[in-house]
């Protein structure tokens, strides 16, 4: 979604600007625009529609806008369509300041109603550029910058990440923030603000998390944070531990390959701290037995991918824990008066840990006194902060909109704390736990080698990519990995995809079935082949093309009615689906190579969504 950079330094600033655009253009934009400050020209801004080229061009990379004060942003539309005017940066009446904005201002049309009787013309159909109107408005009236600004915060409602400059403030950067992330950024060269600390690796790996409510003064020495009464707080530093070529292409063609390819690394990073001597430890998740035993609730919420991992992990903890677990997904959750309260653990799964839906659910919970815990990749995010417990999946930054690496780390995380509540409660023999915890433990190795024997997946992707219409199908671990399957599809090569529990297809969906129609029939999950194939079998009466993925195992069987076959290692059927996502990942990314698609930013996508 949105991005948002800053600079107050001692460099020109628009190269630093349009750079820390660009790591940023995997969230998803439609637009971008900087603003520069010098003492000779004022302020000067440039924003067009489209891809970021189109702005650097227009600005020959930079050169043409002087001034090393500067602030810049990628759109992503929601109160107007994308087009130039209603791009980031606004600007105030006056043209003395300059504003970018992340988040929705709820009230923002009873404050432009009221700018307007005022006199104030407006520009854009924009939430953002009532907010830099306010803020000239203000400014206007109190000649104090800061004032002004804490005026501002006190009047608008809802999310915000702000970066503010005014010409008449030469080394003066302002940002605020409420429910929209904001880091700050400490470099020789100057400081920066980012709304994802990929904008600014380059230049630093020294961070501060803003919080909720606070509002931060940089110049290109100091950095100072103040709260919402004006007092100055003292933050704690972060240190980014990933390298600058993690959020670098590295050879591959696109960054989706790239992380599919990374998948075992990553796990191996999100395992290896965690399995010690044959025993899982999770050091920074500490639930008692008596505790456990008192729950009678477990929700996992979350959004998109990280809901398929919920689906996932429902059927492997009920397995293993013998007791009731609701997945839900966020955006209906916080909305149901859901059932929680002091007896209630809620799990939140979240790769960006800024979802705007799985954070109301998360404070929803907590309201309700639930215990809560996060399951989230990047450090220092909104959820992993604010709840009661926080698991990281180690995965490094994603930057390919359709997520591969975050899906898969989160998919062994679950098994593993599935696993740790299973022993605390008992409810899993000695034995079974050591067979899933061994088989979870040979993953990475099984995915290396796995991953290096599917060539044939871009083969059936060039046989298949024409279709318009496809159906993945599936029984239990199967079925809510089909989900995942048919998602990744439809996200990035646009065809009409749907996922369906095997069984359930001849209630309704089947209908769709018709010569040539092409079916992923999903037959991976030991326990119930043969029921499934039964279903391969009702689907290929009525003509349709089978497209199956099988294990080894199984190979003979559904070689006998499936038109085409994908083998995938064997293991133990609660880590199945952790080897069996990888062919459907690399038949999405090679569908839509086909289809010629932008496969690292889908049409319509953001890579992280806060707006509701
Ligand atoms: C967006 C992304 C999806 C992601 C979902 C949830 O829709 O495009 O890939 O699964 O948000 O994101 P989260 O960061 O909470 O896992």
């Amino acid at each position: 979604m949105c991005g948002i950079i800053g600079f107050a330094g001692r460099d020109e600033a628009a190269p630093f600007l349009l750079d820390g655009l660009a790591r940023m253009e995997y969230r998803g934009y439609d637009s971008a625009g900087i603003a520069v400050r010098s003492e000779t020209l004022g302020l000067q801004v440039n924003k067009t529609k489209g891809r970021l080229q189109v702005l650097s061009d227009l600005i020959h990379g930079g050169a043409d806008m002087k001034g090393n004060l500067g602030i810049g942003h990628t759109r992503w539309a929601t109160h107007g369509e994308p087009n130039d005017i209603n791009a980031h940066p606004h600007v105030s009446e006056d043209g003395k300041i300059a504003l970018v904005h992340n988040g929705i201002i709820e009230n923002y049309a009873e404050i432009k109603e009221q700018l307007m009787k005022y006199g104030v013309k407006f520009q854009s159909e924009t939430d953002s550029e009532v907010v830099a109107q306010l803020l000239g408005y203000h400014y206007k009236e109190c000649g104090s910058m800061l004032e002004a600004v804490g005026r501002v915060l006190r009047r608008i409602e809802g999310a915000y990440a702000l970066g503010i400059i005014c010409a008449d403030y030469p080394n003066t950067l302002i940002a605020a923030r409420k429910d929209s992330p904001l880091v700050l950024g400490y470099s020789e060269k100057g400081n920066f603000i980012a709304s994802d600390v990929t904008a600014i690796i380059k230049h630093t790996r020294d961070v501060v998390y803003m919080d909720d409510g606070e509002i931060a003064i940089l110049t290109p020495d100091s950095i100072d944070v103040f709260d919402d009464e004006m007092n100055l707080q003292s933050k704690e530093h972060s240190v980014i531990d990933w390298d600058v070529s993690a959020a670098e292409k590295g050879g591959y063609p696109h960054f989706m390959l790239k992380e599919i390819y990374e998948q075992p690394e990553a796990i191996r990073k999100t395992l290896s701290p965690r399995i010690r001597e044959g025993k899982l430890v999770l050091d920074d998740f500490h639930m008692s037995k008596e505790y456990l035993q008192e729950i009678s609730r477990i929700f996992i919420v979350a959004c998109g991918s990280s809901y398929h991992v919920g689906m996932v992990s429902k059927y492997n903890w009920e397995r293993m824990l013998r007791r009731p677990v609701e997945v839900c997904l966020a955006s209906e959750f916080r909305y149901s008066d859901p059932l929680v309260d002091d007896k209630t653990l809620v799990i939140f799964i979240s790769q960006s840990g800024e979802t705007l839906d799985t954070m109301a659910a998360l404070r929803e919970s907590k309201r309700l006194g639930g215990r809560t815990l996060a399951i989230v990749n990047v450090v220092g995010s909104s959820i992993a902060r604010e709840a009661d417990d926080v698991l990281y999946t180690w995965a490094g930054p994603e930057i390919a909109v359709a997520t591969t690496k975050a899906y898969s780390t989160q998919l062994v995380l679950m098994d593993l704390i599935g696993l740790y509540l299973a022993d605390l409660l008992g409810t899993v023999s000695k034995e079974e736990y050591q067979t899933i915890l061994q088989a979870v433990e040979a993953l990475p190795e099984q995915m290396e080698a796995e991953l290096k024997g599917l060539e044939n997946v871009s083969y059936f992707a060039s046989r298949y990519f024409n279709h318009d219409s496809i159906f993945f199908i599936g029984r239990n671990l199967d079925y809510a990995m089909g989900l995942e399957g048919s998602l990744k599809l439809k996200e990035i090569s646009y065809i009409h995809s749907e996922a369906y529990a095997s069984g359930e297809l001849k209630h309704g969906t089947i209908s769709l079935i018709e010569p040539g129609t092409l079916v992923v029939a999903l037959g991976t999950y030991g326990p119930l082949f043969d029921k499934a194939m039964s279903n391969v079998v009702e689907v290929k009466a009525r003509g349709a093309e089978v497209l199956a993925l099988t294990v080894e195992e199984q190979l003979e069987k559904m070689q006998k009615v499936a038109d085409s076959v994908v083998v995938v290692p064997g293991t133990h059927p609660v880590v199945q689906p952790s080897l069996g996502i990888l062919p459907l990942q690399l038949f999405a990314y090679y569908v839509a190579l086909q289809r010629g698609c932008d496969i690292d930013k889908p049409r319509n996508l953001a890579k992280s969504v806060t707006v509701e």
